[in-house]
């Protein structure tokens, strides 16, 4: 390690990832560990917060054991612990920040509280090394969906956010309604892709008066349910729930016929739900950028790692002139590289917390911590 290197390792347990990381000047990545919790959380189809909490006690000492000694660097050599502060599940963010606070005073460090989507939106620096503010994000995870202007590092402006349900949690609902189970993202994706027809069924496009960049999918989530539930009245009546038939069953089809009478299978639903999504985000944030006169776009947070998204943003990104930048799925998820780019610039910045920082689960973008 040189002399001046700034090394932080970071800590990220807001939902249903360990993480750890260290970074090495904000964009280097050194090693970047997760213990995903997913398959614990299937069997119930969704975050238990209690088994969460548990989890991360149980991995966290053992997922910073494994950053450090994959970045081979010892206490000695850190410059500071960052730790995600919120927004999350109180109980599991209050594991990484007791943990991130012990670790630091027992090293001498100081610490960072840092906000969970500055560390998605942070994320785009470490693969894209020529990323500098100010750029438009597309912040779109399981628990927001905002469209944000990046003026400066630490210095965001908040232009657009959803009414309603995140984009994220409109996947997760709609693939537990089509029997696709948790997490509900990464699978709607891969069904889609599996033959499914974007133009199969035409859901409706979610608009809000008033804020042209503000997003709602609660009608969408609707609109698909009630698809669902004409189609199996279709049937011969009201079929039980999808979900009880399809969940957990290791022969799912995504050829299984929704609508016999039109050919609508479950791939064609997942890819005409998640069209809808896509057109809407795209749309959104492509006439934001134009109004605002912003040439670089960039995405941030689990859904901005779907397939579709990505390839129709690229597409009309491209023919406006603008440039765009997206992390490579696994730091796309949450993990604590992005929290150690984000720290990185807090530290640059100055900021740093005393032994009283806590867990603020509603934290809100740009609220200080
Ligand atoms: O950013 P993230 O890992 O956690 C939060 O901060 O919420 O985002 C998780 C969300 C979940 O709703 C998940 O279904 C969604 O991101 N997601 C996806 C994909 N991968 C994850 N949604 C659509 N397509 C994907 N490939
Ligand atoms: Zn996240």
């Amino acid at each position: 390690m040189k002399a001046k290197d700034t090394l932080i390792l970071a800590i990220e347990s807001s939902c249903d990832e360990t993480a750890a990381a260290v970074v090495r000047n904000g964009r280097e990545v050194l090693s970047n560990i997760i213990y995903s919790q997913i398959d614990i959380h299937t069997m119930y189809g969704g975050v238990v917060p209690e088994i969460a909490s548990r989890k991360h006690i149980e991995k966290i000492d053992p997922v910073v054991a494994s950053a450090l000694s994959e970045a081979g660097v010892t206490k000695e050599d850190l410059s500071a612990v960052a730790v995600t502060a919120g927004p999350g599940l109180v109980g599991s963010l209050l594991v990484g920040v007791a943990y991130a606070k012990a670790y630091a005073y027992a090293a001498g460090l100081p610490i960072i509280g840092v906000h969970h989507i500055e560390g998605h939106i942070a994320a785009n620096y470490i693969e894209s090394k020529e990323l500098e503010p100010p750029f438009l994000c597309l912040v779109v995870s399981g628990g927001h969906t905002e469209l944000v202007v990046v003026e400066d590092y630490g210095k965001f402006r908040l232009i657009g956010t959803t009414h309603d349900d995140a984009a994220g949690e409109a996947f997760d609902k709609v693939a537990r309604a089509i029997g696709l189970g948790y997490p509900g993202g990464p699978k709607v994706d891969k069904c889609a892709k599996a033959g499914g027809r974007p133009d199969a069924v035409v859901f409706p496009r979610g608009h809000v008066d008033g804020n042209e960049f503000d997003f709602s999918f609660s009608g969408l989530k609707s609109a698909v349910l009630n698809y669902l539930n004409s189609c199996a009245m279709k049937q011969g009546g009201p079929v039980k729930d999808l979900r009880e038939k399809r969940e957990g069953d290791a022969n799912f089809n995504p050829d299984a016929l929704i609508d016999p009478d039109t050919g609508v299978t479950v791939a064609d639903v997942a890819a005409s739900f998640q069209e809808a999504v896509v057109d809407v985000l795209v749309t959104h944030t492509v006439a934001a950028a134009k109004s605002l006169g912003i040439s670089k776009v960039a995405m941030a947070g689990g859904v901005a790692a779907n397939g579709a998204l990505r390839d129709r943003m690229k597409r009309d990104c491209e023919s406006e002139g603008i440039s765009l930048y997206y992390p490579s799925p696994l730091l796309c998820t949450d993990n604590a590289a992005m929290i150690g780019c984000a720290g990185y610039y807090d530290f640059l910045a100055g900021k740093s917390h005393g032994l009283d920082l806590n867990a603020v689960p509603g934290l809100g973008l740009g609220q200080s911590i």
